[in-house]
């Protein structure tokens, strides 16, 4: 991986603008491991993960990548991809163990090393403040359906800007509030397993109100230069036909699914019909005079994580008793649940049975190009679960993912041709890492991991990006 090629991107290759930015990104869950160690305490997924059933093969972030002891040889795999940024989360229990209180100096000071050794690099960090793993001690107190826990986080993003202001000028709120507050207190597959369909909505509107909090915690600790922003999974909807019932299954998903946030975010208001499918659940009480005015505190970019689309149509007849259609299990579609169904899209998959299909990010791209007008947009989350293993040579060859890849930033060069003002796109991810409920079974990683050992080996994929970088776009 130390040769690269430096030709220019050919005629028929797609060259990106100047400047953008290049990037992989990781969460500190996912592959820091060292767990107990220097006064970190549990997070919710700590809890959850050691609870029996709840993470395929009983994996839990324990040990993970191994990247706490394993930083600087991570930083050097960056440094040879050449990527441009790092995007990374910090762990709140490792800073903050009890979620109050003044911050841990050993946990602030591993993230200080690893800005240091970026910066060295010549890497710039991009760093999420919130990637899912809030203070076991938070939730016991009630957790992001309580609102004093928004309060929480905007003083731990203050007390973690004070202590890297100074060499991170790129923060992200959180990562993907949606999965955090539907996956998480809905129907329960993510941490904390909750499934309250009124403390989902409760925890969404927190997710708003902490990320506005936050927001104006960074900026009175920040230099003037320093970019803010937030990063959402927007889902990418089609409709399953024209219908007009297919088109409002759509209305009903994109309000409980994508305008939950944006509205608060960007408008400072709540979805109406929002408020209206969701009466049954909640009259939204919670919300409080000030919220949605300091939610839409201005941002200087919006993170998209995309894998794929969603298509959607009515629900038809509800299946009579002795149907043999299986218990889906709670719905996340809170208020929506009743009246949508999914539909799986034609075409291949990944490991994690989703779709392959670049045109849903094109799409969602353009989506915003008109609807966000003026807000630049970052791919902070974008890439493909293969199971991938090393071959006698110790090599592996991850051609789908390559494919995956080059098709997705081949949607994103369209979309900058189309008008999308799209600044930059992290590869998810790094390393192969903890997926979640998936446990270690997933691999999503640019750079294959050994779990045994912690032996880091480069994929096929790693030296395509490689060579995608060096040439600033795609080779024909
Ligand atoms: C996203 C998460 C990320 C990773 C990918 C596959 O939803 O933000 O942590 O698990 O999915």
């Amino acid at each position: 991986m130390t040769t690269l090629d430096s030709s220019p991107v050919t005629a028929t290759g797609l060259a990106f603008p100047a400047g953008f930015r290049w990037g992989t990104a990781t969460a500190a869950y996912q592959i820091e491991g060292a767990a107990a160690l220097h006064g970190r305490t549990p997070s919710i997924w700590d809890t959850f993960s050691h609870t029996p059933g709840k993470v395929l093969g009983g994996d839990t972030g324990d040990t993970a990548a191994d990247h706490y002891h394993r930083m600087a040889e991570d930083v050097a795999l960056l440094a040879r991809l050449g990527v441009s940024d790092y995007r990374f989360s910090v762990a709140w229990p490792r800073v903050q163990p009890t979620g109050r209180g003044p911050a841990v100096q050993q946990g602030l000071d591993f993230y200080r090393r690893l800005t240091d050794a970026l910066l060295a690099a010549g890497i710039r960090p991009v760093a999420t403040l919130y990637h899912w793993d809030l203070p076991q001690d938070l939730e016991d107190l009630g957790g992001w359906p309580r609102r004093e826990t928004a309060e929480r986080f905007a003083e731990y993003a203050g007390l973690v800007a004070g202590a890297l202001g100074d060499r991170v000028a790129s923060w992200t709120t959180f990562n993907e509030p949606w999965c955090a507050a539907f996956l998480g207190y809905a129907c329960g597959v993510h941490a904390p397993g909750r499934t309250e369909p009124e403390s989902a909505l409760r925890a969404a509107h927190h997710f708003n109100l902490a990320h506005g909090l936050g927001t104006a915690a960074l900026r009175a600790a920040l230099p003037r230069s320093a970019e803010v922003s937030l990063t959402l999974n927007l889902h990418a909807l089609r409709p399953l036909t024209r219908s007009a019932a297919d088109l409002d299954a759509v209305r009903r998903i994109d309000a409980v699914g994508n305008r939950i946030f944006l509205d608060p975010v960007f408008h400072g208001r709540l979805p109406e019909d929002l408020v209206h499918d969701t009466a049954g659940v909640t009259d939204w009480s919670f919300v409080r005079d000030g919220d949605l005015a300091a939610a839409a505190a201005p941002i200087d970019w919006l993170g998209i994580n995309y894998y794929s689309p969603t298509v959607v149509a009515a629900a038809g007849p509800r299946p009579g008793p002795g149907a043999g259609v299986p218990d889906a299990g709670p719905s996340p579609w809170v208020g929506a649940e009743e009246h949508v169904r999914f539909v799986p899209a034609p075409g291949p998959r990944t490991a994690m049975d989703w779709p392959v299909d670049a045109d849903g990010l094109h799409e969602l791209l353009l989506r915003l190009r008109d609807e966000l007008p003026g807000v630049p947009l970052l791919i902070t989350e974008n890439g493909a679960a293969y199971a991938d293993r090393a071959d006698p040579e110790g090599l592996v060859h991850d051609p789908e993912r390559i494919g995956y890849l080059h098709g997705h930033l081949a949607a994103v060069h369209r979309a900058i041709a189309d008008g999308a003002d799209v600044r930059g796109y992290f590869v998810w991810s790094l390393l192969d890492n903890f997926e979640w409920a998936y446990g270690y079974s997933k691999r999503f990683g640019l750079v294959h991991v050994d779990f045994a050992t912690q032996r880091r080996t480069p994929k096929d994929s790693a030296r395509w990006y490689a060579d995608v970088i060096a040439r600033g776009g795609l080779p024909a």
